[in-house]
């Protein structure tokens, strides 16, 4: 796309935007006001109860509490006119209808487009309605979905397909996996639970042989439908554990066209349907989303529509995409001071650009949301770890921190020491009110779940205001000890109370970091939804792959073009084979 187009498509036909953001006023403004904020101890405000109040903003239950966030009222207002100077609402509501937002390749960024229900206005994209495309896929998921655990869709051999083995990576694995940890326990509200615990979902993900053997080794072929989910269905290590899977198949059925028709299914962009055709999966069993769909962002398509439909059912899969629609629609029209995902955004504008911050850690206190950190990792990280504005300018401001976490309470016995004591890294608690399973021993004082929730309400504190010297004299700390036991405190962190994990609020807790990842990119002026950083390393591994295969067959060296340090690795591998 030329640069002009770019700018044309960016500046959403309004005024065109300052070279850099920091040239603004708005800015400006912030940066002396940190300094500011640097002086005040979170010790300091938090007893004043207008403060919580005013720091504080609730959707359908959800609390978000960010008044241990090194803000004040000052700090959000200026962030406020930023926001509206970055023209956050005009971006937000370009990239609902479907513009082209993300410039570098041309594309509408529409995965709101996924949770749309059938009757909602058309949002069009080159002249086609996504949203009938939408619910198309979505009944052809649904009946393909009661059909096999109906029974009526078998194996070639006539057995029932009770193991799912959903093969991808990145964005079309770390969505689908976030979200099946959490309904695997939440199955009271499924659909019927017999019918859940007899199917198996199971991901393959990594190339490596061990992951192949670890997913495989006790599934029967007969009885297993391999899901391949790949966007561009080019993807090496996905394609790669694909024809191995394919194989795994054959070995046990026979090499005929009807076990890969029967016991294989692709969810690709429909711009990949004849590379889906000519590796044997029929039409019927391809089922696509779309170019406006990011890897990341695609766990509300068919991507996680398929694998978890065939698990739980799709009733339970409605109610998630129910959740995330309900954020959308909160994002799109909830005043900026009201809107949870707009706030979120902002506060972590905030610790990066402003206060300096890093890095940012997310705990759940809540087990079920095992593997969120992980998608959260590849959703911020990927969309915002940017060089460049969307207009080509290297960013000259801190953007896009390094995400983590862990579940509390387990991260409190790992990684929190450096939260207390080390570098200063913000904090997203999500705990909530109620949880997935009652449990209360005869004899204990407190059930699980409330002592898990009170490390939820004590560790923001704990951060926030810190233990002093003066305290620890009064609790009579050795005099030598008192530097060791001395909390700084004023760690920032927010609290995200949620009524409880179930499909509706995991969409939600879904579409919230979705929105919260955009809003960040709208603020920096970059491009949150290519990635084209990963693009080197793919090129490199295809050199070096090529160098292993043409020495192996004896066509050729391994060096020549090899940097020393490479060349010598890579002799010490290939030198295996000699052995
Ligand atoms: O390499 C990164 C990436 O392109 C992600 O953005 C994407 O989610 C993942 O690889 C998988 O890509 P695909 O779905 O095309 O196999």
């Amino acid at each position: 796309m030329e640069m002009e187009s770019i700018r044309d498509t960016y500046s959403l036909g309004l005024k065109p935007q300052p070279k850099s953001v920091t040239a603004t006023a708005e800015w400006r403004r912030l940066k002396v006001h940190a300094r500011h904020i640097a002086k005040m101890h979170l010790r300091d405000v938090l007893g004043v109860a207008s403060r919580c109040e005013a720091l504080s903003a609730e959707f359908e239950g959800s609390f978000l509490d960010y008044s241990r966030m090194q803000v004040t009222q000052r700090t959000m207002d200026l962030l406020y006119a930023l926001a509206r100077r970055q023209r956050l609402r005009e971006k937000i509501a370009a990239m609902c209808r479907g513009d082209k937002v993300n410039v570098t390749e041309g594309r509408a960024v529409l995965h709101t487009a996924l949770r749309s229900a059938p009757d909602d206005a058309p949002i069009v994209v080159d002249g086609v309605n996504v949203v009938e495309d939408v619910h198309e896929v979505l009944r052809k998921v649904k009946a393909f979905s009661e059909a096999v655990r109906s029974g009526e869709q078998r194996g070639a051999t006539g057995r029932l397909l009770r193991n799912i083995v959903a093969v991808g990576i990145g964005g079309s694995y770390l969505g689908p996996e976030f979200v099946h940890e959490a309904f695997s326990t939440e199955q009271q509200h499924a659909v019927d639970q017999d019918l859940n615990d007899f199917y198996r979902l199971r991901f393959l993900s990594n190339v490596d042989p061990v992951d192949v053997r670890r997913t495989l080794y006790d599934l029967d072929p007969q009885e297993t439908i391999v899901i391949v989910i790949s966007k561009t269905f080019t993807t090496a290590e996905t394609m790669l554990n694909a024809r191995t899977a394919r194989q795994w198949l054959w070995d046990a059925m026979g090499k005929d066209p009807s076990v890969v028709a029967r016991h294989m299914a692709a969810c690709a962009s429909s711009s990949a349907a004849a590379r889906v055709q000519n590796f044997g999966i029929p039409p019927e069993h391809l089922f696509e989303f779309w170019d406006w769909v990011g890897g990341r962002y695609s766990v509300c398509s068919s991507v996680g529509a398929l694998p978890l439909s065939l698990k739980y059912g799709y009733g339970m899969f409605d109610r998630f995409l129910a959740g995330a629609r309900a954020v959308d629609i909160h994002f799109q029209h909830a005043p900026l001071d009201r809107n949870l995902p707009v706030l979120m955004g902002l506060l972590g504008v905030w610790n990066m650009s402003f206060m300096g911050y890093k890095t940012r850690t997310i705990l759940p206190y809540a087990e079920a949301l095992l593997k969120l950190p992980a998608h959260i990792q590849q959703l911020a990280m990927e969309s915002n770890g940017k060089r460049v504005t969307v207009t080509g300018e290297v960013v000259d401001y801190d953007i896009g921190p390094v995400d983590f976490g862990e579940p509390g309470t387990n991260g409190q016995h790992s990684f929190f020491q450096l939260l207390h004591m080390g570098q200063v890294c913000p904090a997203e608690f999500i705990g909530f009110i109620e949880s997935q399973h009652h449990l209360h021993v005869e004899g204990e004082v407190v059930a699980s779940h409330d002592e898990l929730m009170a490390n939820f309400f004590a560790q923001p504190d704990a951060l926030a205001l810190g233990n002093t010297r003066e305290q620890l004299v009064a609790e009579g700390c050795p005099p030598e000890l008192i530097p060791h036991r001395t909390f700084a405190g004023n760690r920032p962190s927010l609290s995200l109370l949620m009524p409880k994990v179930n499909a509706y609020y995991l969409g939600q807790i879904l579409a919230l970091y979705e929105h919260r990842t955009a809003v960040e990119g709208f603020m920096w002026n970059i491009n949150s939804f290519d990635q084209w950083g990963v693009e080197l390393g793919k090129k490199l591994a295809s050199d070096v792959r090529s160098r292993m295969h043409k020495f192996r067959s004896g066509k050729g060296t391994l060096s020549g073009g090899l940097n020393p340090s490479t060349h010598g690795l890579l002799k010490r591998y290939v030198i295996r084979d000699r052995d």
